[in-house]
Protein backbone atom coordinates (compact mmCIF):
# COMPACT_ATOMS: atom_id res chain seq x y z
CA UNK A 1 0.00 0.00 0.00
CA UNK A 2 2.99 2.66 1.19
CA UNK A 3 4.45 2.52 -2.61
CA UNK A 4 1.47 3.59 -4.16
CA UNK A 5 0.91 6.19 -1.81
CA UNK A 6 4.77 7.69 -1.94
CA UNK A 7 4.46 7.17 -5.96
CA UNK A 8 1.35 9.23 -6.14
CA UNK A 9 3.64 12.04 -3.25
CA UNK A 10 0.34 14.21 -3.78
CA UNK A 11 -2.33 15.34 -0.89
CA UNK A 12 -5.25 11.93 -0.19
CA UNK A 13 -8.84 13.08 -0.87
CA UNK A 14 -11.45 13.33 2.09
CA UNK A 15 -13.82 10.81 3.50
CA UNK A 16 -17.50 10.87 2.97
CA UNK A 17 -19.24 11.43 6.06
CA UNK A 18 -20.74 8.13 8.05
CA UNK A 19 -24.36 10.50 8.23
CA UNK A 20 -24.18 11.15 4.47
CA UNK A 21 -23.60 7.19 3.86
CA UNK A 22 -25.68 6.07 6.27
CA UNK A 23 -28.79 8.21 4.17
CA UNK A 24 -27.32 6.56 0.69
CA UNK A 25 -27.67 2.84 2.12
CA UNK A 26 -31.38 3.34 3.09
CA UNK A 27 -32.14 5.05 0.04
CA UNK A 28 -30.66 2.26 -1.65
CA UNK A 29 -32.46 0.02 0.62
CA UNK A 30 -30.24 -1.75 2.05
CA UNK A 31 -29.09 -2.64 5.29
CA UNK A 32 -26.25 -4.09 6.91
CA UNK A 33 -27.28 -7.41 6.95
CA UNK A 34 -27.58 -7.05 2.97
CA UNK A 35 -23.79 -7.47 1.98
CA UNK A 36 -22.16 -10.65 2.01
CA UNK A 37 -18.35 -11.15 2.78
CA UNK A 38 -16.97 -14.49 0.98
CA UNK A 39 -14.21 -15.87 -0.37
CA UNK A 40 -13.01 -14.42 -3.87
CA UNK A 41 -12.38 -16.54 -7.08
CA UNK A 42 -10.64 -16.41 -10.12
CA UNK A 43 -14.23 -16.16 -11.32
CA UNK A 44 -14.25 -12.86 -9.40
CA UNK A 45 -10.93 -11.34 -10.65
CA UNK A 46 -12.48 -9.04 -13.84
CA UNK A 47 -14.71 -7.21 -11.08
CA UNK A 48 -11.88 -7.25 -8.20
CA UNK A 49 -9.66 -5.27 -11.23
CA UNK A 50 -12.72 -2.70 -11.78
CA UNK A 51 -13.19 -2.03 -8.09
CA UNK A 52 -9.40 -1.60 -7.70
CA UNK A 53 -9.22 0.82 -10.08
CA UNK A 54 -11.99 2.63 -8.88
CA UNK A 55 -10.94 2.47 -4.99
CA UNK A 56 -7.53 3.12 -5.76
CA UNK A 57 -8.61 6.48 -7.60
CA UNK A 58 -10.83 7.31 -4.79
CA UNK A 59 -8.51 7.18 -2.46
CA UNK A 60 -5.55 8.44 -3.76
CA UNK A 61 -7.01 10.80 -6.44
CA UNK A 62 -5.46 10.71 -9.95
CA UNK A 63 -5.55 7.88 -12.36
CA UNK A 64 -3.43 4.74 -10.64
CA UNK A 65 -2.88 1.83 -12.46
CA UNK A 66 -5.25 0.91 -15.55
CA UNK A 67 -7.42 -2.21 -15.46
CA UNK A 68 -5.68 -4.09 -17.56
CA UNK A 69 -2.83 -3.84 -14.95
CA UNK A 70 -5.22 -4.53 -12.43
CA UNK A 71 -6.53 -7.71 -13.74
CA UNK A 72 -2.95 -8.87 -14.41
CA UNK A 73 -2.12 -8.58 -10.94
CA UNK A 74 -4.90 -10.56 -9.85
CA UNK A 75 -4.82 -13.01 -12.81
CA UNK A 76 -1.26 -13.84 -11.23
CA UNK A 77 -2.29 -13.81 -7.82
CA UNK A 78 -5.28 -16.28 -8.40
CA UNK A 79 -2.94 -18.64 -10.45
CA UNK A 80 -0.65 -18.61 -7.55
CA UNK A 81 -3.43 -20.22 -4.95
CA UNK A 82 -0.99 -22.07 -3.07
CA UNK A 83 -3.07 -21.17 0.42
CA UNK A 84 -0.59 -18.73 1.86
CA UNK A 85 -2.79 -15.88 0.54
CA UNK A 86 -6.30 -14.78 0.65
CA UNK A 87 -8.82 -12.29 -0.37
CA UNK A 88 -12.10 -11.70 0.92
CA UNK A 89 -14.76 -9.67 -1.00
CA UNK A 90 -17.97 -7.89 -0.18
CA UNK A 91 -21.04 -8.56 -2.58
CA UNK A 92 -24.14 -6.53 -2.72
CA UNK A 93 -27.61 -8.35 -2.96
CA UNK A 94 -27.32 -7.46 -6.81
CA UNK A 95 -24.22 -9.28 -6.77
CA UNK A 96 -22.09 -6.59 -7.17
CA UNK A 97 -18.43 -6.30 -5.65
CA UNK A 98 -18.44 -3.03 -3.44
CA UNK A 99 -15.01 -4.32 -0.98
CA UNK A 100 -12.12 -5.92 -0.79
CA UNK A 101 -8.91 -7.06 1.09
CA UNK A 102 -5.87 -9.39 0.65
CA UNK A 103 -3.98 -11.17 3.96
CA UNK A 104 -0.48 -12.60 3.07
CA UNK A 105 2.27 -14.01 4.79
CA UNK A 106 4.76 -11.52 6.48
CA UNK A 107 8.62 -12.15 5.88
CA UNK A 108 9.68 -8.79 6.42
CA UNK A 109 12.13 -8.64 9.59
CA UNK A 110 9.92 -7.26 12.13
CA UNK A 111 9.71 -10.47 14.14
CA UNK A 112 6.36 -9.99 16.29
CA UNK A 113 4.49 -9.76 13.29
CA UNK A 114 3.26 -12.99 10.95
CA UNK A 115 0.99 -11.83 8.70
CA UNK A 116 0.02 -8.97 6.65
CA UNK A 117 -2.95 -7.01 5.80
CA UNK A 118 -1.94 -6.16 2.34
CA UNK A 119 -5.09 -4.39 0.84
CA UNK A 120 -8.26 -3.29 2.62
CA UNK A 121 -10.70 -0.93 0.17
CA UNK A 122 -14.18 0.17 0.23
CA UNK A 123 -15.74 2.09 -2.27
CA UNK A 124 -16.37 5.50 -0.88
CA UNK A 125 -20.44 5.51 -0.83
CA UNK A 126 -20.17 1.83 1.35
CA UNK A 127 -17.32 3.32 3.97
CA UNK A 128 -18.40 4.19 7.12
CA UNK A 129 -20.98 1.71 7.92
CA UNK A 130 -19.41 -0.80 9.90
CA UNK A 131 -18.18 -2.85 6.58
CA UNK A 132 -14.74 -2.38 7.08
CA UNK A 133 -14.90 -3.74 10.88
CA UNK A 134 -16.99 -7.06 9.09
CA UNK A 135 -14.05 -7.31 6.63
CA UNK A 136 -11.47 -7.27 9.13
CA UNK A 137 -12.81 -9.72 11.27
CA UNK A 138 -12.73 -12.32 8.78
CA UNK A 139 -9.37 -11.18 7.93
CA UNK A 140 -8.25 -11.89 11.19
CA UNK A 141 -9.96 -15.28 11.80
CA UNK A 142 -8.80 -16.54 8.60
CA UNK A 143 -5.23 -15.61 9.66
CA UNK A 144 -5.54 -17.44 13.14
CA UNK A 145 -7.00 -20.18 11.29
CA UNK A 146 -3.74 -20.75 9.77
CA UNK A 147 -2.08 -20.28 13.35
CA UNK A 148 -0.71 -16.88 12.25
CA UNK A 149 -1.26 -14.29 15.81
CA UNK A 150 -0.57 -11.34 14.85
CA UNK A 151 -0.67 -9.03 11.81
CA UNK A 152 0.34 -5.95 10.18
CA UNK A 153 0.12 -3.43 7.68
CA UNK A 154 2.22 -0.92 5.64
CA UNK A 155 -0.03 2.50 5.18
CA UNK A 156 0.95 5.97 4.77
CA UNK A 157 1.00 8.24 7.63
CA UNK A 158 -1.38 10.80 6.46
CA UNK A 159 -4.44 8.45 5.62
CA UNK A 160 -7.62 9.72 7.04
CA UNK A 161 -8.27 5.70 7.55
CA UNK A 162 -5.55 5.52 10.14
CA UNK A 163 -8.09 6.39 12.41
CA UNK A 164 -9.98 2.79 11.26
CA UNK A 165 -6.62 1.45 12.26
CA UNK A 166 -6.13 3.14 15.90
CA UNK A 167 -10.10 2.71 16.64
CA UNK A 168 -9.36 -1.48 16.16
CA UNK A 169 -6.51 -1.02 18.84
CA UNK A 170 -3.63 -1.12 16.07
CA UNK A 171 -0.33 -0.09 17.46
CA UNK A 172 1.47 2.48 15.35
CA UNK A 173 4.87 0.85 14.25
CA UNK A 174 7.58 3.26 14.44
CA UNK A 175 11.31 3.22 13.47
CA UNK A 176 14.26 3.21 15.26
CA UNK A 177 14.64 6.89 15.26
CA UNK A 178 11.02 7.13 16.32
CA UNK A 179 9.36 8.32 12.87
CA UNK A 180 6.00 7.16 11.98
CA UNK A 181 5.85 6.64 8.40
CA UNK A 182 2.27 4.83 8.02
CA UNK A 183 2.66 1.01 9.64
CA UNK A 184 0.53 -0.69 12.50
CA UNK A 185 0.30 -3.66 13.89
CA UNK A 186 -2.01 -5.73 15.97
CA UNK A 187 0.27 -8.17 18.15
CA UNK A 188 -2.71 -10.42 19.29
CA UNK A 189 -5.49 -11.21 16.45
CA UNK A 190 -7.40 -12.35 18.66
CA UNK A 191 -8.55 -9.23 20.82
CA UNK A 192 -8.93 -7.62 16.95
CA UNK A 193 -11.48 -10.57 16.47
CA UNK A 194 -13.18 -9.80 19.70
CA UNK A 195 -13.53 -6.10 18.40
CA UNK A 196 -15.11 -7.10 14.84
CA UNK A 197 -17.65 -9.63 14.91
CA UNK A 198 -18.72 -11.07 11.01
CA UNK A 199 -22.54 -10.86 11.30
C1 LIG B 1 -10.35 1.89 5.74
C2 LIG B 1 -11.71 1.30 5.44
C3 LIG B 1 -11.53 -0.11 4.90
C4 LIG B 1 -12.50 1.27 6.76
O1 LIG B 1 -13.75 0.66 6.53
P1 LIG B 1 -15.10 1.38 7.03
O2 LIG B 1 -16.21 0.46 6.75
O3 LIG B 1 -15.15 2.73 6.45
O4 LIG B 1 -14.85 1.51 8.59
P2 LIG B 1 -15.92 1.20 9.77
O5 LIG B 1 -17.20 1.84 9.44
O6 LIG B 1 -15.90 -0.25 10.04
O7 LIG B 1 -15.21 2.02 10.95
C5 LIG B 1 -14.92 1.49 12.22
C6 LIG B 1 -14.41 2.60 13.10
O8 LIG B 1 -13.17 3.10 12.58
C7 LIG B 1 -13.14 4.54 12.74
N1 LIG B 1 -13.05 5.16 11.40
C8 LIG B 1 -13.14 4.53 10.21
N2 LIG B 1 -12.94 5.40 9.19
C9 LIG B 1 -12.74 6.60 9.76
C10 LIG B 1 -12.48 7.88 9.25
N3 LIG B 1 -12.37 8.10 7.92
N4 LIG B 1 -12.34 8.90 10.11
C11 LIG B 1 -12.45 8.69 11.44
N5 LIG B 1 -12.68 7.48 12.01
C12 LIG B 1 -12.82 6.44 11.17
C13 LIG B 1 -14.40 4.94 13.49
O9 LIG B 1 -14.10 4.93 14.86
C14 LIG B 1 -15.34 3.80 13.14
O10 LIG B 1 -16.32 3.59 14.11
P3 LIG B 1 -17.62 4.54 14.11
O11 LIG B 1 -18.04 4.71 12.68
O12 LIG B 1 -18.61 3.78 14.94
O13 LIG B 1 -17.19 5.82 14.70
C15 LIG B 1 -12.52 2.15 4.42
O14 LIG B 1 -12.84 3.39 4.97
C16 LIG B 1 -11.79 2.36 3.11
O15 LIG B 1 -11.92 1.57 2.19
N6 LIG B 1 -11.05 3.48 2.99
C17 LIG B 1 -10.43 3.83 1.73
C18 LIG B 1 -9.33 2.90 1.34
C19 LIG B 1 -8.16 2.96 2.25
O16 LIG B 1 -7.74 4.03 2.67
N7 LIG B 1 -7.60 1.78 2.51
C20 LIG B 1 -6.45 1.64 3.38
C21 LIG B 1 -5.18 1.96 2.77
S1 LIG B 1 -4.89 1.29 1.20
Amino acid sequence: MAEEYHRLGRSLPARPSKAANRSLLSKRGETRASFVIRDGTPEDVPAIARLHVVTFRQTHGGRGPTYEIREWQWRQAFANADGNWFCFVIERQNGDLIGFAKGIPYTGDLPDFAGELNKIYLLREYQRLGLGSRLIGYVARRFLSQCIQSMLLFGEARNPSNRFYEALGAERLLTDSGEFHGGYGWRDLRSLEARCPIE
